[in-house]
């Protein structure tokens, strides 16, 4: 069915619509093909393939609905977890990517190796070697933000060789393996000059006729280059109005250039999906999933306070995360990770993470109050709270047991720092605070309130009696696809507010804190409910120390609902529910240079000019099925109107929000639109506040650095404020040395330079992500603003050879001819495994198929691995992975040739290897699609 025309077509049309639906942030070319759509290209291939192979080996079918982001998330966990799963994580990740590969164009725009200009071909493959090291180390230690950032960067280079040398007009349409393969050399470049010195465009003919690699040298800054060398080209090239003229770059598609930009496309495309195959291999198939953010989404992670005095407070955590713990297992809304920080006085650590909720509740019942606990004397709860905030994945859920305040509050500006640069929410619950004797604690309760506010979570004062029924909030907030529709606070008053609830919303539940409050609930038909009804007409009430919560029933009124609340003091109102329709956003700023984009802001936007987000919209079944009515800015804690944002569609649910008029003050993101499935209208708000300043700060971190080296970090800071000192403050969550200026002197409207440095130490772990923040203030106007860094520790490494895998011998004369009559039979396989004198062989896995798969103790220098499976699995594919990530692979395949192999690897690979991916594999991927939408319609 597949090779019937009409169908190929068809892919063919998906797959051009798939290329063109893309932002244009930075291209490739300005034209249809951009680095955005190539590499989103690539990752939703191997993605699939990589969803196919995990559910194949677990016996499930694997059959997305269609072929946005949203439907692939739904058919790779929905068996595992049936019911509606967020797309919201998928996503960011992806967008984490695309971005970071624009960014190249920003930070690097100057530097030859980074974009394969120049000829700086051994430059560019070493950056390419050097990033690939360290995103697989970051994964290793699942450190999956870091990973996302440089495989984004790394992608960026790959992809410029093809745009930018000419390897395409040498005839090539394969990708030039040996890029990502530093253990082959790089030669036969192209060194002697154009004798006449006038060469014809685009190619110097010689270099063609001897079959020589060249590129394009780019001056952005002087027109010289060597004699007779091509030129880069196009209008931010100065080089090339210098003999030879024009430019070999297909970065854009241009009349006359169009067969040529298309097999730049190709071969970028091929190459992007060789390397992301080179990744999976180290990563394994589960962990490469959750390097793109596919896993269910919920991540709960447990602060805990374990000081003396918190004794019956930790009992009472334990059965309440005991219960969570348990009363998730096996559901939906089962967390895709757990992760536990205690804390106490004076230490905070080691953070524990795992999938596992069985080693989480071992991990948890080994708490103990240990420290001192000296009845007056705070604890480290911030910097518990921080190392949270950075080892916990974006967006996650953090939940706070203490019951003193912060010691260590001149974190706190810091915290705010990275609570909004991460996106998560923290919740503290205040354990009744013990009595103690006012010493020199400059930190309050206040300031948790702050903090939780700040992040959209809530501070929660309950006794440790009421604890246990706290944790039905946590039981909420622990979804796989939980949303904000409204969130205020004020100091006191009272006030009615109303919000939209759509009808596709479920477990719909208002929480609000505060003390002597009293509130009244209205449907869109005027049904009412008061505080004093606990079990109304409309839902369930419930409260425990200072928190109420309302669980709506089910057969809730879709439409405008109202709660009128009124206190003399201050209060919080927050209504959530479960749904996948969501969003994701990025406040942006544009860069320009000859290649234009928008870059993300780690700190605050600048004041006095244009907020601008970058936001994708997640529909039900992907970006089509929603309408975006009104975006814009609204103050959590002001009654104001909201800011309007003026919108412009980027294609593929992404869209650009510019708003003129900002709020003062904090405030959040606020979204209505139409769910073209139900019909229905809905209103989602963000939950991270945010505020613009005067003071800017940028910095940007494009390297790794070595355990025991020195990075210097060059960074500056602005102000459109009065000028004069600026205190500057980084801090870093490894506790690594730095070297910074305490002070740099602003002048108004300029941006100041500086220089910090910092050293891990020589025995820091390969792999590790540090988290860098850099706080400028400036005393004049006391306005603040931050940069948030990540940065990765890899040590240096030698060994790229790797691993072999051959394919020893296959006994499958069992299997019959008669597929339907596999499943009573079984074929057996034995392969070889060497890693030669390379670092040794770390881990052996199953690409594909799923059957039983044994192998020698990896410290054999030759290792036999057998595999036995069903006949009904034709396709085996293992792995070997060195312990510095090089990986081999083998495949066989005992299908006979007449049946069409499955969208994996094609069965021979000689020596392992990633196969060769041509143009022909999308188009069978996209085609198996189609087959199998056609075959479910
Ligand atoms: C957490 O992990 C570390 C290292 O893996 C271990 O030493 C520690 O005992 C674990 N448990 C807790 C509660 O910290
Ligand atoms: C959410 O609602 C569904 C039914 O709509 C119910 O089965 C499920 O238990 C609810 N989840 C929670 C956490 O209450
Ligand atoms: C919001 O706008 C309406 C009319 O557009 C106006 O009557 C009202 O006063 C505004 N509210 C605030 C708080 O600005
Ligand atoms: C800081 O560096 C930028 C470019 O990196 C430069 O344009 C600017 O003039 C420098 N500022 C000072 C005060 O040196
Ligand atoms: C695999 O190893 C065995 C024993 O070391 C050897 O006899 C055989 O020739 C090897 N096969 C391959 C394909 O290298
Ligand atoms: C072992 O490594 C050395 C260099 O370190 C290399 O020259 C040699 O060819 C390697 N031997 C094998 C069998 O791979």
């Amino acid at each position: 069915m597949c090779s019937a025309l009409p169908a190929l077509a068809l892919a063919l049309a998906l797959a051009l619509a798939l290329l063109q639906s893309s932002v244009a942030f930075v291209p490739i070319g300005g034209g249809a093909a951009t680095h955005v759509s190539i590499t989103g290209t690539a990752l939703l291939q191997k993605l699939t393939e990589t969803c196919k192979a995990v559910a194949e080996a677990s016996g499930h079918e694997f059959n997305p609905t269609g072929p946005s982001a949203e439907e692939l998330v739904q058919a790779c966990l929905g068996p595992t977890a049936p019911g509606e799963v967020s797309a919201a994580k998928f996503r960011a990740a992806l967008q984490e990517v695309y971005v970071q590969n624009g960014m190249v164009d920003r930070d690097s725009v100057a530097s030859a190796a980074y974009h394969f200009n120049s000829e700086a071909f051994l430059e560019g493959r070493g950056l390419i070697t050097e990033g690939v090291v360290s995103i697989k180390f970051n994964i290793q230690k699942q450190e999956y933000q870091a990973a996302r950032v440089t495989l984004g960067r790394v992608l960026h280079t790959l992809q410029d060789f093809y745009s930018h040398s000419n390897w395409v007009e040498l005839g090539n349409t394969e990708p030039f393996a040996n890029l990502i393969r530093p253990d082959l050399p790089i030669e036969n470049i192209y060194s002697s000059d154009c004798a006449s010195g006038n060469c014809p465009n685009p190619i110097l003919a010689n270099i063609l006729q001897e079959n020589k690699l060249t590129s394009g040298y780019m001056g952005t800054l002087s027109s010289e280059k060597p004699k007779g060398k091509c030129s880069h080209g196009g209008a931010g090239d100065l080089t090339s109005a210098v003999e030879p003229r024009g430019g070999i770059s297909k970065d854009e598609r241009r009349p006359g250039n169009e067969a040529l930009h298309d097999a730049a496309v190709t071969a970028a495309t091929s190459a992007s999906l060789q390397l992301l195959e080179d990744i999976r291999g180290a990563a394994g198939n589960r962990d490469f999933l959750r390097l793109m953010g596919i896993a269910r989404s919920a991540v709960v992670c447990f602060v805990i306070d374990t000081t003396r005095s918190m004794a019956d407070d930790i009992a009472a955590a334990k059965e309440m995360v005991y219960e969570i713990i348990d009363s998730k297992k096996g559901t939906q809304d089962e967390p895709s990770e757990y992760i536990l920080v205690p804390f106490n006085d004076p230490g905070w650590g080691p953070m524990n993470r795992t999938t596992d909720p069985e080693v989480m509740k071992s991990e948890i019942s080994k708490l103990k109050a240990s420290s001192p606990g000296n009845t007056d004397i705070p604890e480290m709860c911030l910097s518990g709270l921080q190392m949270a905030l950075t080892g916990a994945p974006a967006s996650s859920q953090i939940f706070v047991f203490t019951d003193a305040p912060a010691k260590d509050i001149h974190l706190k500006g810091t915290i705010l720092a990275l609570i909004s640069s991460t996106k998560s929410t923290v919740s503290i619950y205040i354990t009744s605070p013990r009595r103690r004797k006012r010493r020199s604690v400059k930190a309050s309760f206040n300031d948790y309130t702050d903090l939780a506010l700040a992040s959209g979570g809530q501070a929660i004062h309950v006794s440790k009696e009421d604890l246990p029924a706290a944790t039905e909030v946590i039981l909420d907030t622990s979804t796989s696809a939980l949303v904000t529709v409204l969130q205020r606070s004020r100091s006191s008053g009272s006030e009615t507010f109303t919000f939209l609830l759509d009808e596709s919303l479920r477990n719909i539940t208002l929480y609000i804190t505060g003390s002597q409050i009293t509130f009244t609930i209205s449907n869109p038909a005027g049904v009412s409910q008061s505080n004093t009804q606990l079990s109304g007409g409309l839902g369930t009430i419930q409260s425990v120390g200072n928190l109420w919560r309302i669980r709506l029933d089910d057969d809730k009124q879709t439409g405008t609902w109202k709660i009128q609340m009124a206190s003399a003091q201050p209060y919080t109102l927050k209504v959530t529910g479960q749904n996948t329709i969501t969003f994701i956003y990025d406040f942006v700023v544009p860069f320009g240079g000859p290649h234009p984009g928008y870059a993300p802001i780690t700190g605050r936007p600048q004041a006095g000019r244009p907020a601008m987000l970058l936001l994708s919209v997640m529909g039900r079944k992907g970006p089509a099925s929603v309408t975006v009515g009104e975006v814009g800015l609204i103050p959590v804690s002001r009654a104001e109107n909201v800011s309007r944002g003026s919108t412009t569609d980027m294609g593929n649910g992404d869209i650009m929000v510019t708003v003129d008029a900002v709020p003062h003050g904090e405030f959040v993101v606020i979204l209505t639109g139409t769910d073209s499935v139900s019909g229905s209208q809905f209103q989602r708000q963000s939950t991270t506040q945010m505020s613009v300043s005067k003071v800017i700060v940028t910095a940007a971190v494009d390297s790794s650095v070595e355990p025991g080296q020195t990075l210097s970090i060059p960074f500056s800071v602005m102000t459109e404020g009065s000028g004069g000192p600026c205190s500057i403050n980084a801090r870093n969550d490894k506790e690594f040395p730095m070297t910074f200026p305490m002070n740099v002197p602003l002048t108004t409207g300029q941006y100041a330079n500086a220089t910090l440095t910092i050293t891990p130490p020589k025995d820091t772990p390969s792999g590790t992500d540090v988290t860098l923040t850099i706080m400028a203030k400036t005393s004049a106007s006391t306005d603040s603003n931050y940069a948030v860094l990540r940065l990765s520790v890899v040590s240096k490494i030698t060994d790229f050879v790797r691993p072999t895998c051959k394919v020893d011998r296959v006994g499958a004369d069992d299997c019959p001819a008669d597929v339907s009559q596999c499943a009573s039979f079984r074929w057996d396989l034995s392969a070889n495994i060497t890693d030669g004198n390379g670092t040794g062989i770390d881990r052996i896995t199953l690409r594909q198929g799923n059957g039983v798969l044994s192998h020698d103790a990896l410290t054999h220098l030759d290792i036999e691995a057998s595999y036995n499976a069903s006949c009904c699995s034709q396709i085996v594919g293992i792995v070997a992975v060195d312990k510095v990530g090089n990986v081999g692979s083998c495949y066989h395949s005992i299908a006979l040739p007449t049946i069409a192999p499955s969208v994996g690897p094609t069965p021979t690979v000689p020596g392992g290897g990633p196969p060769s991916l041509g143009l022909a594999r999308p188009l069978l991927l996209l085609c198996l699609l189609l087959a199998a939408l056609i075959a479910r319609s």
